[in-house]
């Protein structure tokens, strides 16, 4: 099943419990919740206190996305704040797998994600320990940019891969995501649809259209 996950990024903050609500009401599954420390990524987004108000009104699960460096020391931050999945940069970590450990001891999923200069070999040994690969489809650090193409064949390698080795782990996609990049992303493999200007960059009243228009 193809999973859908607006992240608020892009969304209108100065009505924020109003655009949750309205994402409440559609068809996606998750809120993907772009967490930026302006360090390991150039630009700042917002933090877990901001993740606990989201999660105050929010009926998706929260896919937490933290583009930051020293994961480890905030992992207890986003746990308290509502986080459904936390997601971390390999590239950020010198030890993820002990991150992975701290994050899977709470009771919460674990995704890692690659930056798209990135190889896949990065992840390799650790794929048995993750339940979501997070392929970033952008360099990291904002919404609106476009496509990158270049990510449709790391895609579908890494499908090869946990085919092979079946294993039970989502492909998510991130930046860029429109209705026309989302069918070249699933049909490559991936089945976790990250979009934020694509959905929030349109009127209020349209949002499950928009979700609903990645899914075909
Ligand atoms: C970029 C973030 C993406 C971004 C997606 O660093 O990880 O989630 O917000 O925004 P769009 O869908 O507008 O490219
Ligand atoms: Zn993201």
């Amino acid at each position: 099943m193809i999973k859908i996950a607006p992240s608020v990024l892009a969304c209108d903050f100065n009505n924020l419990k109003k655009e949750i609500t309205l994402i409440n009401r559609t068809k996606c599954q998750y809120i993907h919740c772009d967490i930026m420390d302006g360090n390991f990524v150039p630009n700042i987004s917002f933090g877990s206190d901001i993740v606990k108000s989201i999660n105050k009104y929010s009926k998706k699960k929260l896919d937490v996305h933290l583009m930051i460096k020293n994961v480890d020391k905030y992992v207890n931050d986003f746990a308290k704040a509502g986080a459904d999945i936390i997601t971390f940069h390999i590239e950020a970590e010198k030890n993820p797998i002990k991150i992975i450990k701290k994050i899977k001891r709470k009771g919460i999923k674990c995704g890692i994600a690659i930056k798209p200069k990135t190889r896949l070999n990065s992840i390799s040994k650790i794929l048995r320990l993750v339940d979501l690969v997070l392929i970033m489809t952008v360099e990291p650090g904002f919404g609106g940019q476009k496509f990158l193409y270049s990510q449709l064949k790391k895609i579908s390698e890494l499908k090869k891969i946990i085919e092979d080795k079946s294993l039970d782990i989502d492909i998510e996609v991130d930046g860029g995501i429109n209705s026309n990049t989302a069918k070249k992303c699933v049909k490559a493999g991936a089945n976790v649809l990250v979009a934020g200007s694509y959905i929030f960059k349109h009127p209020k009243n349209k949002y499950n259209e928009r979700i609903e228009k990645l899914r075909k």
